[in-house]
């Protein structure tokens, strides 16, 4: 049976970094089809709306989706992503945003004296609440007594399903979890989120757990990244923290991700962690690194473990080799890259029994 793919290229580089890592998955010659939706900033202009109404319903017919990046300077941000990525993450219910950090050998550090021995970190994300609840709104517009409420949401089901996650992967890991929250400023949510980790904890003897609050977390990842496995938190304090993550694993091209909801048939949803990067945009210049791993979590994800790991030891044999995108201090082009990791699938896949 072959794997039916919805394809949202979006903006700015996301379709330059979409066709390199459709480009590598074709090559590997799987039964996989892609169907192309053109969403984003251009169709809000010409629609109104950033994707069709029956979007959902589009997506749920797939197996999974496959997103470049959404966000123009055309659009208001809070309307592009409320428009696209935020309303499919929530609508399917894809709770667990799973961001590995890992730096490939070839790919400069920024911390000094450190290598890819000393960085590699799972950030478990929440996605469909927190501080991201979409919960709030505002009155007296204009006016000296002009308010604003963004309220975040924590439930102890989504907390506990994230947790428990995130244990589990740690102990198919090297078994330390380090969940990350505020509760010494903020006395509801993350204090509640602290006490489901210590309930969830006695299901996982194995693993060794840690809270940390989230801004010595932050010092701590520059400072010793070697001592963190898997992180779990919020979904704010989860995205902040992997762009930090991304600029040590060689920058925002470099680092992919996955949001899933584990044990549902939702389809997935695969992107590049970085945005749609309005400032290199049509120069074909963009890393299409964070992409096409990306891409191999997808295969992943559809089954084809295989496929996938040939996709990450072409990505890394690419690296290796140094042909990179200026920003990891190549002076490669997008397609070149690309170019580069497809070729070792192609032999890769020829040079199988
Ligand atoms: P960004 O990630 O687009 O860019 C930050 C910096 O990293 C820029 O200097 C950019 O040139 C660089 N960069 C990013 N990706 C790169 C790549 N693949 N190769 C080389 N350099 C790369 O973040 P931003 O500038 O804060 O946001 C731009 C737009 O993207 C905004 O509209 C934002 O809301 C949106 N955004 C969308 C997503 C998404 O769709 N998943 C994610 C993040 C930001
Ligand atoms: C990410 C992005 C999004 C987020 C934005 C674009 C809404 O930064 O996927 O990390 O904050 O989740
Ligand atoms: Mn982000």
């Amino acid at each position: 049976m072959s794997h039916r793919v919805a394809l949202v290229p979006g903006d700015g580089i996301g379709p330059e970094v979409i066709a390199e890592a459709r480009r590598v998955v074709d090559a590997l010659g799987l039964p996989l089809e892609w169907t192309e939706l053109p969403w984003g900033s251009a169709h809000y202009h010409e629609h109104g709306r950033m994707m069709p109404e029956d979007a959902l319903e589009t997506l749920r017919d797939h197996d999974a989706v496959f997103l470049g990046a959404i966000g123009d300077p055309s659009v208001p941000d809070h309307i592009a992503l409320w428009g696209v990525i935020l309303e499919i993450r929530q609508r399917l219910d894809l709770w667990a945003n799973l961001r590995p950090c890992r730096l490939l050998p070839g790919i400069p550090c920024p911390l000094a004296g450190r290598g890819p021995g000393d960085v590699d970190m799972l950030f478990v994300r929440e996605n469909t609440e927190g501080e991201y609840a979409g919960v709030g709104g505002r009155a007296h517009r204009g006016l000296e007594s002009e308010v604003a409420l963004e309220t975040s949401v924590f439930t102890r089901t989504c907390i506990e399903r994230l947790v428990r996650h995130a244990f589990q992967l740690a102990a198919s890991r090297r078994g330390v979890l380090t969940s990350a929250t505020k509760s010494n400023a903020s006395r509801y949510g993350y204090v509640l989120w602290d006490e489901v980790v210590e309930e969830v904890a006695v299901e996982f003897a194995e693993v060794q757990v840690e809270r940390v609050l989230v801004d010595a977390l932050a010092a701590r990842m520059v400072r010793d990244p070697g001592s963190l496995d898997v992180v779990v938190a919020s979904n704010l304090f989860a995205d902040i923290l992997t762009d930090l993550a991304a600029a040590i694993q060689g920058g925002m091209g470099m680092a992919a991700s996955a949001n899933v909801a584990p044990g549902s048939d939702a389809p997935g949803v695969f992107e590049p962690v970085h945005g749609s990067a309005p400032d290199i945009a049509g120069q074909g210049i963009a890393n299409p690194a964070g992409a096409i791993w990306s891409a191999a979590l997808m295969l992943e994800h559809l089954g084809e473990a295989e496929a996938g790991r040939a996709v990450m030891s072409a990505l890394e044999a690419v690296c290796r080799d140094g042909l990179g995108t200026p920003d990891v201090g190549g002076s490669a082009t997008t397609r070149d890259v690309g170019d580069g990791v497809a070729e070792h699938v192609v032999s890769a896949m020829s040079a199988r029994p």
